[in-house]
């Protein structure tokens, strides 16, 4: 069984509008050169790791289509939620709704095997920053570095239409609807309400570290006997420089060996390869147009 990674596949076969062409050309029809590299390169019987951002579906019922395009490609999959998978609201709901071969962690973990892998979404950390390695100029990221993007001078028509559209982007996805909100009496999810439109620092201090409490939550409960221990993230666990980190602390502290984790898009090219082995652990980003667009071979 060979281990593959690719994460923030941005699917959204039932919300059309939502293509990623706008974040550059790379990006043209991406699903269908993911699945051509996925289902050339991986076998039945090799495992997917998906850490994040797999839809752009605000609604459980419109993942469905991007979750059954998931579930047509060759593998057994495990997947995390990402900042951007709104429509991972209720563990239960969505645990009925997952094809056979997709499985997802929360809280837990999966053993298949002698693998076992974990993991938890995670969220900026105060730790370190990858605004140096983003290739703001030529290309706009789609989430985390909106900010950073206005700060710069550009005055074209084409790329202020393109900030106002992630502006309203953001303020839908990043900052509404918040999952732990209730509508009519309905628990909508597991996040706390976040009612301001700007984020403030407090705030992502406080989802940092219950997101922390999560991963270690997670990694606890991978069986003792487990050999292979992988761990999954969306926003990245360390910083380029593999300075330690709270949660690479972590990683080290449960035996894990490699961490795959997403989250960062439109990454200065000449500077790849990012990351790499720290402390006896190896860390992967596998953002889709970081590897592009061909599953990560892990193990
Ligand atoms: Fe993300």
């Amino acid at each position: 069984m060979k281990i593959w990674a690719i994460s923030d596949l941005h699917l959204s076969f039932s919300v059309p509008n939502k293509t990623m062409d706008l974040f550059g050309p790379e990006w043209k029809d991406h699903p269908k050169k993911i699945a051509a590299a996925w289902d050339k390169t991986v076998s039945s019987n090799d495992l997917v790791l998906i850490p994040g951002d797999i839809s752009w579906a605000l609604r459980l019922e419109d993942a469905l289509l991007d979750l059954e395009w998931i579930e047509k490609r060759p593998g057994t999959k495990v997947i995390i939620r990402g900042n951007h998978d709104y429509w991972w609201s209720s563990l239960s709901k969505v645990k009925k709704v997952l094809p056979p071969s997709i499985h997802l962690i929360q809280n837990s973990s999966v053993t298949i095997g002698e693998v076992s892998i974990a993991g938890a979404r995670l969220w900026d950390s105060p730790e370190y920053s990858f605004d140096d390695i983003i290739d703001f100029k030529t290309q706009v990221a789609p989430h985390s570095s909106l900010e950073a993007e206005r700060g710069k001078e550009d005055t074209s028509v084409a790329m202020k239409a393109r900030l106002s559209h992630l502006a309203k982007e953001q303020r839908e996805v990043d900052y509404f609807p918040q999952p732990a909100c209730k509508r009519n009496g309905e628990q909508l999810g597991f996040e706390p309400c976040i009612t301001e439109k700007k984020r403030e620092e407090k705030d992502d201090a406080a989802i940092f570290q219950r997101e922390l409490s999560r991963l270690e939550m997670s990694l606890r409960t991978i069986p003792k006997e487990a050999k292979v221990r992988i761990a999954m993230t969306h926003f990245p666990p360390i910083g380029v420089d593999l300075a330690p980190s709270v949660a690479s602390a972590l990683f080290e502290k449960y035996g894990v060996s490699i961490v795959a984790f997403g989250h960062l898009h439109s990454l200065h090219k000449e500077l790849h390869p990012l990351f790499g082995s720290a402390r006896g652990v190896r860390y992967e980003l596998t953002s889709c147009d970081f590897i592009q667009f061909v599953p990560k071979l892990l193990l």
